[in-house]
Protein backbone atom coordinates (compact mmCIF):
# COMPACT_ATOMS: atom_id res chain seq x y z
CA UNK A 1 0.00 0.00 0.00
CA UNK A 2 1.47 3.11 -1.22
CA UNK A 3 2.46 5.67 2.02
CA UNK A 4 2.76 9.38 1.25
CA UNK A 5 5.36 10.61 3.79
CA UNK A 6 5.68 14.33 3.95
CA UNK A 7 8.99 15.44 3.75
CA UNK A 8 9.45 19.03 5.17
CA UNK A 9 12.46 20.59 4.08
CA UNK A 10 13.16 23.95 5.41
CA UNK A 11 15.74 25.86 4.28
CA UNK A 12 17.09 28.60 6.61
CA UNK A 13 19.92 28.99 5.26
CA UNK A 14 18.34 30.67 1.64
CA UNK A 15 16.75 33.67 2.29
CA UNK A 16 16.02 33.72 -1.64
CA UNK A 17 13.81 30.54 -0.82
CA UNK A 18 12.87 31.89 2.50
CA UNK A 19 9.41 30.68 1.57
CA UNK A 20 9.18 27.18 3.86
CA UNK A 21 9.09 24.50 1.03
CA UNK A 22 6.93 21.68 1.76
CA UNK A 23 8.12 18.60 -0.37
CA UNK A 24 5.45 15.71 -1.07
CA UNK A 25 7.42 12.61 -1.24
CA UNK A 26 5.67 9.49 -2.61
CA UNK A 27 6.96 6.28 -1.50
CA UNK A 28 5.94 2.91 -2.47
CA UNK A 29 6.99 0.60 0.00
CA UNK A 30 6.72 -2.76 -0.89
CA UNK A 31 3.57 -4.98 -0.32
CA UNK A 32 4.05 -7.55 2.26
CA UNK A 33 3.22 -10.77 0.64
CA UNK A 34 0.61 -12.13 2.97
CA UNK A 35 2.04 -15.88 2.29
CA UNK A 36 4.91 -18.21 2.79
CA UNK A 37 7.99 -18.68 0.11
CA UNK A 38 6.92 -20.69 -2.53
CA UNK A 39 7.46 -24.69 -1.47
CA UNK A 40 6.60 -23.37 2.18
CA UNK A 41 3.76 -24.09 4.34
CA UNK A 42 1.94 -22.91 7.60
CA UNK A 43 0.98 -26.01 9.43
CA UNK A 44 -2.31 -25.06 10.66
CA UNK A 45 -3.89 -26.06 14.31
CA UNK A 46 -6.71 -28.47 12.54
CA UNK A 47 -3.16 -30.22 10.75
CA UNK A 48 -1.41 -30.23 13.91
CA UNK A 49 -3.27 -33.71 15.11
CA UNK A 50 -1.69 -35.51 12.33
CA UNK A 51 1.91 -33.57 13.04
CA UNK A 52 1.39 -34.87 16.83
CA UNK A 53 0.44 -38.48 16.15
CA UNK A 54 3.78 -38.75 13.50
CA UNK A 55 6.02 -37.08 16.34
CA UNK A 56 4.72 -39.86 19.01
CA UNK A 57 4.95 -42.67 16.67
CA UNK A 58 8.55 -42.13 15.57
CA UNK A 59 9.28 -41.13 19.30
CA UNK A 60 8.20 -44.03 20.58
CA UNK A 61 9.80 -46.60 18.09
CA UNK A 62 13.06 -44.67 17.88
CA UNK A 63 13.14 -45.12 22.33
CA UNK A 64 11.78 -49.01 21.59
CA UNK A 65 14.40 -49.93 19.14
CA UNK A 66 17.19 -48.08 20.70
CA UNK A 67 17.70 -44.54 19.43
CA UNK A 68 18.87 -41.58 21.32
CA UNK A 69 17.63 -38.49 19.96
CA UNK A 70 20.03 -35.92 18.54
CA UNK A 71 19.23 -32.76 16.78
CA UNK A 72 22.01 -30.70 15.08
CA UNK A 73 21.82 -27.38 13.18
CA UNK A 74 19.77 -26.64 10.08
CA UNK A 75 22.73 -24.93 8.94
CA UNK A 76 25.99 -26.29 7.95
CA UNK A 77 29.00 -25.64 5.89
CA UNK A 78 28.30 -26.11 2.15
CA UNK A 79 31.44 -28.73 2.23
CA UNK A 80 29.89 -30.68 4.13
CA UNK A 81 26.81 -31.42 1.86
CA UNK A 82 28.61 -31.01 -1.08
CA UNK A 83 31.22 -34.07 -0.51
CA UNK A 84 28.75 -36.43 1.60
CA UNK A 85 25.55 -36.50 -0.81
CA UNK A 86 27.57 -35.70 -3.77
CA UNK A 87 28.79 -32.98 -6.84
CA UNK A 88 26.81 -34.46 -9.07
CA UNK A 89 23.61 -35.24 -7.14
CA UNK A 90 20.61 -33.10 -8.11
CA UNK A 91 20.20 -32.25 -4.60
CA UNK A 92 23.63 -30.25 -4.78
CA UNK A 93 23.24 -28.90 -8.17
CA UNK A 94 20.25 -27.81 -8.33
CA UNK A 95 18.25 -27.82 -4.96
CA UNK A 96 20.27 -26.55 -1.96
CA UNK A 97 20.11 -23.20 -0.25
CA UNK A 98 23.43 -21.95 0.17
CA UNK A 99 24.66 -18.88 0.69
CA UNK A 100 27.79 -16.57 2.03
CA UNK A 101 27.09 -15.35 5.40
CA UNK A 102 28.04 -11.60 6.68
CA UNK A 103 31.35 -13.88 7.87
CA UNK A 104 32.12 -14.68 4.57
CA UNK A 105 31.33 -18.52 5.28
CA UNK A 106 30.14 -20.67 2.94
CA UNK A 107 27.09 -22.36 4.18
CA UNK A 108 23.46 -24.17 3.19
CA UNK A 109 20.35 -25.15 4.62
CA UNK A 110 20.86 -29.10 5.29
CA UNK A 111 18.62 -30.97 2.64
CA UNK A 112 18.64 -34.01 4.53
CA UNK A 113 20.05 -34.97 8.34
CA UNK A 114 22.52 -37.59 7.60
CA UNK A 115 25.39 -35.88 6.56
CA UNK A 116 25.15 -32.97 9.96
CA UNK A 117 24.53 -36.46 12.15
CA UNK A 118 27.61 -37.84 10.54
CA UNK A 119 29.65 -34.84 11.37
CA UNK A 120 27.98 -34.24 15.20
CA UNK A 121 29.22 -38.31 15.51
CA UNK A 122 32.72 -37.30 14.36
CA UNK A 123 32.87 -34.59 16.15
CA UNK A 124 31.73 -35.42 19.23
CA UNK A 125 34.17 -39.14 19.51
CA UNK A 126 30.99 -41.16 19.79
CA UNK A 127 32.86 -43.66 17.96
CA UNK A 128 34.10 -44.96 21.44
CA UNK A 129 30.88 -45.63 22.37
CA UNK A 130 29.23 -49.12 22.39
CA UNK A 131 28.47 -49.82 18.68
CA UNK A 132 25.36 -49.84 17.06
CA UNK A 133 25.11 -46.04 17.76
CA UNK A 134 21.78 -45.27 17.03
CA UNK A 135 20.41 -41.91 16.66
CA UNK A 136 17.35 -40.32 15.84
CA UNK A 137 16.32 -36.72 14.40
CA UNK A 138 13.29 -34.65 13.31
CA UNK A 139 13.24 -31.20 11.77
CA UNK A 140 12.98 -29.23 8.81
CA UNK A 141 15.16 -29.83 5.57
CA UNK A 142 15.24 -27.77 2.46
CA UNK A 143 15.63 -28.26 -0.97
CA UNK A 144 14.67 -25.66 -3.77
CA UNK A 145 12.96 -28.62 -6.07
CA UNK A 146 9.85 -27.67 -8.16
CA UNK A 147 6.73 -27.98 -5.81
CA UNK A 148 4.09 -30.22 -6.37
CA UNK A 149 1.70 -32.14 -3.81
CA UNK A 150 3.84 -33.75 -1.56
CA UNK A 151 7.11 -32.08 -3.18
CA UNK A 152 8.23 -28.83 -0.86
CA UNK A 153 11.12 -26.53 -0.26
CA UNK A 154 10.78 -26.97 3.39
CA UNK A 155 9.56 -29.88 4.56
CA UNK A 156 10.08 -32.28 7.77
CA UNK A 157 11.76 -35.92 7.81
CA UNK A 158 12.37 -38.12 10.52
CA UNK A 159 15.55 -39.47 10.49
CA UNK A 160 17.12 -42.75 11.71
CA UNK A 161 20.92 -43.92 11.30
CA UNK A 162 22.89 -46.26 12.96
CA UNK A 163 26.75 -46.64 12.90
CA UNK A 164 29.69 -48.56 13.85
CA UNK A 165 27.39 -52.07 12.70
CA UNK A 166 27.92 -53.45 9.04
CA UNK A 167 25.88 -56.75 9.62
CA UNK A 168 23.22 -57.09 7.04
CA UNK A 169 20.83 -57.76 10.72
CA UNK A 170 21.11 -54.27 11.21
CA UNK A 171 19.95 -53.70 7.58
CA UNK A 172 17.10 -55.67 8.34
CA UNK A 173 16.17 -54.23 11.50
CA UNK A 174 16.31 -50.94 9.71
CA UNK A 175 13.51 -51.81 7.56
CA UNK A 176 11.58 -53.11 10.40
CA UNK A 177 11.66 -50.12 11.94
CA UNK A 178 10.32 -48.08 8.97
CA UNK A 179 7.39 -50.81 8.08
CA UNK A 180 6.59 -50.16 11.83
CA UNK A 181 6.99 -46.40 11.45
CA UNK A 182 4.09 -45.94 8.90
CA UNK A 183 2.00 -49.64 10.12
CA UNK A 184 1.93 -47.55 13.57
CA UNK A 185 0.62 -44.51 11.73
CA UNK A 186 -2.29 -46.55 10.22
CA UNK A 187 -0.72 -46.63 6.91
CA UNK A 188 -1.21 -50.42 6.12
CA UNK A 189 -0.61 -50.70 2.33
CA UNK A 190 3.17 -50.32 1.57
CA UNK A 191 5.31 -52.01 -0.70
CA UNK A 192 9.18 -52.06 0.53
CA UNK A 193 11.25 -51.84 -2.32
CA UNK A 194 14.92 -52.95 -1.66
CA UNK A 195 18.16 -52.94 -4.26
CA UNK A 196 21.60 -53.60 -3.68
CA UNK A 197 24.29 -51.10 -5.40
CA UNK A 198 27.35 -52.77 -4.06
CA UNK A 199 30.54 -51.47 -3.02
CA UNK A 200 33.21 -48.85 -4.31
CA UNK A 201 35.07 -51.84 -5.91
CA UNK A 202 31.92 -53.73 -7.72
CA UNK A 203 30.09 -50.59 -8.31
CA UNK A 204 32.74 -48.96 -10.41
CA UNK A 205 32.70 -52.64 -12.76
CA UNK A 206 29.15 -52.19 -12.46
CA UNK A 207 28.80 -48.25 -13.73
CA UNK A 208 31.69 -49.44 -16.64
CA UNK A 209 29.50 -51.97 -17.62
CA UNK A 210 25.80 -49.40 -17.22
CA UNK A 211 27.33 -46.80 -19.42
CA UNK A 212 28.57 -48.87 -21.87
CA UNK A 213 25.17 -49.94 -22.09
CA UNK A 214 24.11 -45.87 -21.78
CA UNK A 215 25.94 -44.85 -24.56
CA UNK A 216 24.45 -47.33 -26.89
CA UNK A 217 21.27 -45.87 -26.47
CA UNK A 218 22.24 -42.40 -25.67
CA UNK A 219 19.95 -41.24 -28.92
CA UNK A 220 16.72 -42.50 -27.08
CA UNK A 221 17.68 -40.56 -23.18
CA UNK A 222 16.56 -37.37 -22.10
CA UNK A 223 18.80 -34.41 -22.16
CA UNK A 224 19.43 -34.39 -18.26
CA UNK A 225 20.15 -38.52 -18.48
CA UNK A 226 22.42 -37.37 -21.37
CA UNK A 227 24.59 -35.42 -18.92
CA UNK A 228 23.44 -38.44 -15.84
CA UNK A 229 25.63 -40.16 -18.34
CA UNK A 230 28.63 -38.79 -17.49
CA UNK A 231 28.35 -37.72 -14.11
CA UNK A 232 26.18 -40.17 -12.37
CA UNK A 233 25.01 -43.01 -14.08
CA UNK A 234 22.89 -44.69 -11.84
CA UNK A 235 20.89 -41.93 -11.91
CA UNK A 236 19.12 -42.43 -15.36
CA UNK A 237 17.90 -45.61 -13.97
CA UNK A 238 15.45 -44.03 -11.92
CA UNK A 239 14.64 -41.34 -14.58
CA UNK A 240 11.06 -40.94 -14.36
CA UNK A 241 10.60 -40.16 -18.66
CA UNK A 242 8.60 -42.41 -20.61
CA UNK A 243 11.96 -43.30 -23.21
CA UNK A 244 14.84 -43.31 -20.20
CA UNK A 245 12.60 -46.02 -18.57
CA UNK A 246 12.37 -48.03 -21.73
CA UNK A 247 15.94 -47.63 -21.79
CA UNK A 248 16.54 -48.70 -18.18
CA UNK A 249 14.05 -51.50 -18.15
CA UNK A 250 16.94 -53.62 -20.42
CA UNK A 251 19.74 -52.17 -18.26
CA UNK A 252 22.13 -54.00 -16.81
CA UNK A 253 21.27 -54.48 -13.33
CA UNK A 254 23.59 -53.86 -10.19
CA UNK A 255 22.36 -56.93 -8.48
CA UNK A 256 23.61 -59.48 -11.49
CA UNK A 257 27.09 -57.81 -10.93
CA UNK A 258 28.14 -57.25 -7.25
CA UNK A 259 31.16 -58.79 -5.55
CA UNK A 260 31.52 -62.01 -3.47
CA UNK A 261 30.94 -59.75 0.04
CA UNK A 262 27.84 -57.73 -1.25
CA UNK A 263 26.39 -60.54 -2.56
CA UNK A 264 26.34 -62.21 0.36
CA UNK A 265 25.43 -59.01 2.40
CA UNK A 266 22.18 -58.70 0.13
CA UNK A 267 21.38 -62.50 0.40
CA UNK A 268 21.46 -62.33 4.09
CA UNK A 269 18.97 -58.82 4.53
CA UNK A 270 16.81 -60.68 2.16
CA UNK A 271 16.69 -64.23 4.60
CA UNK A 272 15.95 -61.81 7.60
CA UNK A 273 13.18 -59.75 5.70
CA UNK A 274 11.86 -63.34 4.82
CA UNK A 275 11.77 -64.71 8.55
CA UNK A 276 10.69 -61.25 9.52
CA UNK A 277 7.63 -62.02 7.31
CA UNK A 278 7.94 -58.40 5.64
CA UNK A 279 7.09 -58.41 2.01
CA UNK A 280 9.53 -56.67 -0.33
CA UNK A 281 10.39 -56.12 -3.99
CA UNK A 282 13.67 -56.14 -5.38
CA UNK A 283 13.71 -52.79 -7.68
CA UNK A 284 16.51 -53.24 -9.83
CA UNK A 285 16.08 -49.41 -10.52
CA UNK A 286 15.97 -48.13 -7.16
CA UNK A 287 19.23 -46.33 -6.97
CA UNK A 288 18.52 -43.64 -4.55
CA UNK A 289 18.93 -39.52 -5.10
CA UNK A 290 22.23 -39.18 -2.78
CA UNK A 291 26.07 -40.67 -3.69
CA UNK A 292 27.02 -41.84 -0.18
CA UNK A 293 25.28 -45.14 -0.47
CA UNK A 294 26.68 -48.41 -0.21
CA UNK A 295 25.26 -51.85 -0.77
CA UNK A 296 21.55 -51.55 0.86
CA UNK A 297 19.24 -49.26 -0.69
CA UNK A 298 15.40 -49.16 0.01
CA UNK A 299 12.45 -47.54 -0.35
CA UNK A 300 9.08 -47.62 1.48
CA UNK A 301 6.08 -46.21 -0.89
CA UNK A 302 2.31 -46.00 -0.45
CA UNK A 303 0.43 -48.85 -1.75
CA UNK A 304 -1.95 -46.51 -3.27
CA UNK A 305 -4.82 -48.53 -5.87
CA UNK A 306 -4.83 -46.06 -8.12
CA UNK A 307 -1.34 -46.92 -9.15
CA UNK A 308 0.48 -43.50 -8.06
CA UNK A 309 3.19 -44.56 -5.68
CA UNK A 310 4.98 -42.28 -3.94
CA UNK A 311 8.14 -42.57 -1.92
CA UNK A 312 7.23 -42.14 1.65
CA UNK A 313 10.88 -42.87 3.35
CA UNK A 314 13.97 -44.39 1.95
CA UNK A 315 17.64 -45.32 3.35
CA UNK A 316 20.38 -47.35 2.90
CA UNK A 317 23.56 -48.52 4.23
CA UNK A 318 26.48 -45.62 3.90
CA UNK A 319 29.51 -47.37 5.06
CA UNK A 320 32.27 -44.75 3.62
CA UNK A 321 30.57 -42.23 4.65
CA UNK A 322 31.91 -41.33 7.63
CA UNK A 323 35.60 -41.78 6.76
CA UNK A 324 35.04 -39.72 3.81
CA UNK A 325 34.37 -36.31 5.46
CA UNK A 326 37.05 -37.32 8.10
CA UNK A 327 36.41 -39.90 10.79
CA UNK A 328 37.49 -43.79 11.15
CA UNK A 329 36.21 -46.28 9.26
CA UNK A 330 32.56 -46.87 10.46
CA UNK A 331 29.64 -49.06 8.60
CA UNK A 332 26.43 -46.85 8.92
CA UNK A 333 22.60 -47.61 7.78
CA UNK A 334 19.72 -45.09 8.60
CA UNK A 335 17.02 -43.88 6.43
CA UNK A 336 14.32 -41.02 6.53
CA UNK A 337 10.19 -40.39 6.00
CA UNK A 338 9.05 -37.01 4.81
CA UNK A 339 6.33 -35.60 7.49
CA UNK A 340 4.40 -34.53 5.20
CA UNK A 341 4.06 -36.90 2.26
CA UNK A 342 3.49 -39.68 5.58
CA UNK A 343 0.82 -36.90 6.96
CA UNK A 344 -0.91 -36.91 2.80
CA UNK A 345 -0.92 -40.87 2.97
CA UNK A 346 -2.85 -40.91 6.43
CA UNK A 347 -5.44 -38.53 5.39
CA UNK A 348 -5.89 -40.64 2.08
CA UNK A 349 -6.21 -43.73 3.33
CA UNK A 350 -8.07 -41.79 6.99
CA UNK A 351 -5.55 -42.84 9.32
CA UNK A 352 -6.37 -42.10 12.93
CA UNK A 353 -4.35 -38.84 13.89
CA UNK A 354 -3.88 -37.89 17.87
CA UNK A 355 -6.45 -36.90 19.83
CA UNK A 356 -6.05 -34.75 22.84
CA UNK A 357 -7.48 -35.54 26.11
CA UNK A 358 -10.73 -33.73 26.42
CA UNK A 359 -11.18 -32.29 29.97
CA UNK A 360 -13.74 -33.79 32.46
CA UNK A 361 -14.77 -30.53 34.69
CA UNK A 362 -15.37 -26.99 33.76
CA UNK A 363 -14.82 -23.96 36.07
CA UNK A 364 -17.38 -21.20 35.84
CA UNK A 365 -17.62 -18.21 38.17
CA UNK A 366 -20.21 -15.31 38.99
CA UNK A 367 -19.11 -12.27 40.38
CA UNK A 368 -16.02 -10.39 40.57
CA UNK A 369 -14.50 -11.98 43.70
CA UNK A 370 -15.02 -15.31 42.19
CA UNK A 371 -13.79 -13.69 38.89
CA UNK A 372 -9.97 -13.35 40.69
CA UNK A 373 -10.47 -16.67 43.00
CA UNK A 374 -11.28 -18.42 39.84
CA UNK A 375 -7.84 -17.73 38.15
CA UNK A 376 -6.04 -19.10 40.82
CA UNK A 377 -8.43 -22.36 41.09
CA UNK A 378 -7.68 -23.14 37.74
CA UNK A 379 -4.63 -23.09 38.14
CA UNK A 380 -4.29 -26.05 40.87
CA UNK A 381 -6.57 -28.09 39.53
CA UNK A 382 -4.17 -27.81 36.76
CA UNK A 383 -1.13 -28.67 39.13
CA UNK A 384 -2.72 -31.83 40.20
CA UNK A 385 -3.42 -33.03 36.86
CA UNK A 386 -6.99 -31.99 36.02
CA UNK A 387 -7.43 -31.17 32.67
CA UNK A 388 -9.69 -28.01 33.11
CA UNK A 389 -11.90 -26.00 31.01
CA UNK A 390 -13.36 -22.61 31.44
CA UNK A 391 -14.84 -19.41 30.09
CA UNK A 392 -13.87 -16.83 31.94
CA UNK A 393 -14.10 -13.80 29.78
CA UNK A 394 -18.04 -14.88 29.62
CA UNK A 395 -19.99 -13.21 32.65
CA UNK A 396 -23.23 -14.92 33.08
CA UNK A 397 -23.20 -18.30 34.21
CA UNK A 398 -25.73 -19.33 31.83
CA UNK A 399 -23.59 -18.97 29.15
CA UNK A 400 -20.26 -20.82 31.06
CA UNK A 401 -23.17 -23.61 31.32
CA UNK A 402 -23.62 -23.56 27.81
CA UNK A 403 -20.09 -24.03 26.95
CA UNK A 404 -19.31 -26.71 29.40
CA UNK A 405 -22.45 -28.61 27.73
CA UNK A 406 -20.79 -27.99 24.37
CA UNK A 407 -17.27 -29.55 25.47
CA UNK A 408 -19.64 -32.69 27.24
CA UNK A 409 -17.83 -32.10 30.48
CA UNK A 410 -18.48 -34.84 33.47
CA UNK A 411 -18.85 -31.83 35.82
CA UNK A 412 -18.70 -28.00 36.19
CA UNK A 413 -17.30 -26.66 39.49
CA UNK A 414 -19.04 -23.08 40.13
CA UNK A 415 -17.81 -20.18 42.24
CA UNK A 416 -19.91 -17.45 43.09
CA UNK A 417 -19.69 -14.77 45.44
CA UNK A 418 -20.88 -16.41 48.17
CA UNK A 419 -18.76 -19.24 47.71
CA UNK A 420 -15.71 -16.84 47.14
CA UNK A 421 -16.23 -15.40 50.70
CA UNK A 422 -17.14 -18.92 52.39
CA UNK A 423 -14.81 -20.63 50.77
CA UNK A 424 -16.35 -23.33 49.23
CA UNK A 425 -17.32 -24.33 45.34
CA UNK A 426 -20.34 -25.90 44.05
CA UNK A 427 -19.77 -28.71 41.90
CA UNK A 428 -22.58 -29.57 39.54
CA UNK A 429 -22.69 -33.84 38.27
CA UNK A 430 -23.45 -32.04 34.73
CA UNK A 431 -25.08 -35.89 33.77
CA UNK A 432 -27.37 -36.26 36.48
CA UNK A 433 -27.78 -32.37 37.53
CA UNK A 434 -27.13 -33.26 40.94
CA UNK A 435 -25.52 -30.50 42.96
CA UNK A 436 -23.20 -30.28 46.07
CA UNK A 437 -21.39 -27.95 47.60
CA UNK A 438 -17.91 -28.82 48.73
CA UNK A 439 -15.00 -27.09 51.06
CA UNK A 440 -12.47 -25.35 48.65
CA UNK A 441 -9.75 -27.08 50.74
CA UNK A 442 -10.71 -30.49 49.82
CA UNK A 443 -11.98 -30.07 46.78
CA UNK A 444 -9.17 -31.11 44.46
CA UNK A 445 -9.36 -34.84 46.25
CA UNK A 446 -12.88 -34.75 45.95
CA UNK A 447 -12.43 -34.12 42.28
CA UNK A 448 -10.24 -36.53 41.55
CA UNK A 449 -11.97 -39.12 43.71
CA UNK A 450 -15.04 -38.53 41.69
CA UNK A 451 -13.54 -38.65 38.43
CA UNK A 452 -12.15 -41.94 39.86
CA UNK A 453 -15.63 -43.42 40.99
CA UNK A 454 -16.76 -42.22 37.45
CA UNK A 455 -14.42 -44.61 35.76
CA UNK A 456 -12.73 -41.28 34.04
CA UNK A 457 -8.78 -40.97 33.10
CA UNK A 458 -7.82 -38.14 35.64
CA UNK A 459 -5.23 -36.06 32.73
CA UNK A 460 -1.79 -36.34 33.78
CA UNK A 461 0.43 -33.98 32.21
CA UNK A 462 2.43 -35.41 28.90
CA UNK A 463 5.75 -35.96 30.36
CA UNK A 464 4.66 -37.98 33.53
CA UNK A 465 1.87 -40.59 32.27
CA UNK A 466 1.69 -42.94 29.03
CA UNK A 467 -1.67 -41.95 27.61
CA UNK A 468 -3.43 -44.89 26.23
CA UNK A 469 -1.54 -45.30 23.12
CA UNK A 470 -3.60 -44.35 20.36
CA UNK A 471 -0.43 -46.22 17.66
CA UNK A 472 -1.50 -49.27 19.43
CA UNK A 473 -4.62 -49.48 19.00
CA UNK A 474 -3.82 -49.33 15.07
CA UNK A 475 -1.43 -51.60 14.63
P1 LIG B 1 15.49 -38.95 0.66
O1 LIG B 1 14.92 -40.11 -0.07
O2 LIG B 1 16.15 -37.91 -0.16
O3 LIG B 1 16.51 -39.55 1.71
O4 LIG B 1 14.37 -38.28 1.53
C1 LIG B 1 13.61 -39.03 2.43
C2 LIG B 1 12.14 -38.70 2.29
O5 LIG B 1 11.93 -37.30 2.38
C3 LIG B 1 11.53 -39.08 0.93
O6 LIG B 1 11.20 -40.42 0.88
C4 LIG B 1 10.30 -38.20 0.90
O7 LIG B 1 9.26 -38.76 1.67
C5 LIG B 1 10.77 -36.96 1.63
N1 LIG B 1 11.09 -35.91 0.65
C6 LIG B 1 12.16 -35.81 -0.15
N2 LIG B 1 12.11 -34.69 -0.88
C7 LIG B 1 10.96 -34.06 -0.53
C8 LIG B 1 10.32 -32.84 -0.91
N3 LIG B 1 10.88 -32.02 -1.80
N4 LIG B 1 9.14 -32.52 -0.33
C9 LIG B 1 8.58 -33.34 0.60
N5 LIG B 1 9.12 -34.49 1.01
C10 LIG B 1 10.31 -34.85 0.45
C11 LIG B 1 17.20 -38.79 2.59
O8 LIG B 1 16.98 -37.62 2.83
C12 LIG B 1 18.27 -39.55 3.35
N6 LIG B 1 19.01 -38.61 4.19
C13 LIG B 1 17.64 -40.65 4.17
C14 LIG B 1 18.67 -41.39 4.98
C15 LIG B 1 18.87 -41.32 6.31
N7 LIG B 1 19.56 -42.21 4.46
C16 LIG B 1 20.32 -42.66 5.44
N8 LIG B 1 19.91 -42.10 6.57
Amino acid sequence: MAKIIKKVVAKKAAPAKAKKQVKEVKKELEPIALQPLRGMKDILPEDQPYWEQVRRVTERLSRDYGFSRIDTPIVEFSNLFNRSIGEGTDIVEKELYSFVTKGGDKVALRPEMTAGIARAYIQHGMNVLSKPVKLFSAGTVYRYDRPQEGRYREFSQVNFDSFGEQDPILDAQMIQVAARVVQNLGIKAIQIQVNSIGCPVCRKQYKDLLVNYLESKATKLCIDCKRRMEVSPLRVLDCKEDKCSQVAVSAPQSVDHLCEECRVHFKSLLEYLDELDLPYTINPRLVRGLDYYTKTVFEIWSGSEEGRKSSLGGGGRYDGLVKMIGGEATPAIGFAFGVERIILEMKRVQAKPYRAPKPKVFLAQLGDLAKKKSLRLFSELEKNGILVAESFGRGSLKSQLRVANRLGVEMTLILGQKEALDKTVIIKNMISGEQETASAEKLIDLVKKKLKTDNVVVYHDHNHVAEPSQEQEQT
